[in-house]
């Protein structure tokens, strides 16, 4: 087999003898993982997929169907901009970092090993769920999702190997050892080692998690590191059919869940009851929160000072790319209460990308809440408030109520199975969850979607069983 097809890549592989021998070492280890972590049951059934293989209009979005360990993934940036220049930071204007600058070098590693942890993470959360799935057009988009996210790991250990030398290559053996939810070699964020065991949740974690996802590539997709902005532009355009896998599944869950309520009674005909939804809402949005890191954090000052990590948008919706005289006024809790406090703006860019996610959530909020309205149905979805069950920053450690009021701990206790999911919400939505493979039909307790993918219908074979 010739290079391209072992490891299709626009990155001129061919050329670059000791990073093509590096990635030649690490792939069969990460076939290895893939087997073993990877999607269980399925991993010799035709699935019909897109597959990146330039990326172009033409190339990026190829449909066939694939057998998931023949995937090619491969190593796609997007095409360099000539003149390319630091966007931001205290080396606004000059020329982008074509190589990793030395004094960065420690940052920027620990950027690009944070994001690669959390892509096989993901698949390794969600390897049982093809087995419960509400219909074929569902388990293709499970798989799809699966094995972009194991690309993306590829785009990470791209760059590891090719700009971190030995260090950047040990860093890409463990990725491929640590492992979700296990106690002795956790994956790195929280998020990730949750677990993912029933479509709810699963989409759930594609609404909320992956677009954190979103976030952070979207600010490393302006970064001074020029190979960083390159490939997290390109990741991007895969991510938003996370995103609306996620967005959609809850949409169609609320739908059915909505049209049972016209019905009687959602338990008994076999549905999600809205309280449930929320809970799995109020869990997923808040650990995602968590995902952005501190409020208030010397690491955002460093990485924007260093032109590394912008802000979402930074070029479009930014004039002043120094950000070094304003300051944001910030809530903290100081003395058992919640007070404001002004902090530097470059120590507040976590709160301040968290802001533009949380604003993105809520546009989906308004979707599921129009598709409620649509079926008649007079209750409303929302999101929790920022502070409610945080884990991460200035929240962490305290307690607060879906409205961010401040409560006591044994408030909380006493409260939190009417926020979150208790083990019995949890086994309800599970005994729910009985595989449909049959072309065409799908599981009772969600809608089917409006449309199939890429103008196939809905009851077009998706995964050849
Ligand atoms: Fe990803
Ligand atoms: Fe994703």
């Amino acid at each position: 087999m010739n290079l391209y097809d072992r490891i299709p890549n626009n990155v001129n592989l061919s050329e670059d003898k000791k990073l093509q021998r590096a990635l030649e070492k690490w792939l069969p280890n990460y076939l290895d993982w893939w087997r073993e972590m990877g999607p269980e049951g399925f991993q010799e059934k035709d699935v019909w997929l897109r597959t990146a293989v330039d990326v172009g209009s033409e190339g990026w979005a190829h449909f066939d169907y694939v057998k998931m360990p023949d995937y090619r993934w491969g190593i796609f940036l997007e095409p360099p901009q000539p003149d390319a220049k630091v966007g931001f930071g205290d080396n606004y204007g000059r020329p982008a970092y074509q190589e990793v600058p030395g004094e960065f070098r420690n940052a920027l590693r620990r950027i690009i090993v944070t994001q690669g942890d959390t892509e096989p993470a993901s698949v390794e959360q969600q390897r049982q769920l093809g087995k419960t799935c509400p219909s074929l057009y569902d388990l293709r988009n499970l798989f799809q999702v699966n094995v972009e996210e194991g690309r993306h790991l590829w785009a990470m250990v791209y760059l590891l190997h090719g700009y971190f030398g030995r260090d950047g290559r040990d860093e890409a053996a463990e990725l491929l050892e640590r492992r979700s939810g296990n106690p002795d070699k956790p994956r790195i964020l929280e998020a990730f080692n949750q677990p993912c065991d029933d479509w709810l949740n699963f989409f759930a974690f594609t609404m909320f998690t992956d677009r954190d996802g979103k976030y952070q590539l979207s600010a490393l997709a302006e970064s001074g590191f020029e190979p960083l902005a390159r490939t997290c532009q390109f990741m991007l355009t895969e991510e938003a059919h996370h995103m609306f896998v996620g967005d959609t599944g809850l949409g169609r869950v609320c739908r059915r869940t909505a049209q049972l309520m016209k019905e009687g009674d959602v338990r008994e005909l076999g549905g999600i009851p809205l309280e449930i939804i929320q809970k799995y809402i109020n869990f997923w949005f808040s650990y995602s929160l968590d995902l952005f890191g501190g409020e208030i954090s010397s690491n955002s000052a460093d990485f924007f000072a260093a032109g590394l990590k912008g802000r979402y948008k930074e070029r479009d919706q930014y004039t002043d790319h120094l950000a070094t005289n304003e300051n944001f006024t910030m809530t903290i809790v100081e003395d058992g209460e919640l007070k404001t406090r002004e902090v530097p703006l470059r120590n507040a860019l976590n709160e301040v990308l968290r802001g533009e996610y949380v604003k993105d959530c809520e546009k989906g909020l308004a979707r599921w809440n129009k598709v409620l309205a649509e079926e008649g149905a007079s209750e409303r979805l929302y999101l929790p408030h920022p502070r409610f069950h945080r884990h991460v920053g200035e929240f962490a450690g305290h307690t607060f109520d879906l409205k961010g009021n401040l409560i006591s701990p044994e408030e909380f206790e006493r409260r939190k199975s009417e926020w979150l999911p208790t083990m019995e919400d949890r086994e309800y939505v599970r005994s729910l969850m009985h595989p449909v493979f049959e072309v065409g039909k799908i599981a009772n307790w969600i809608a089917p979607p409006a449309a199939g993918i890429k103008g196939k219908p809905f009851d077009y074979e998706y995964v050849r069983l």
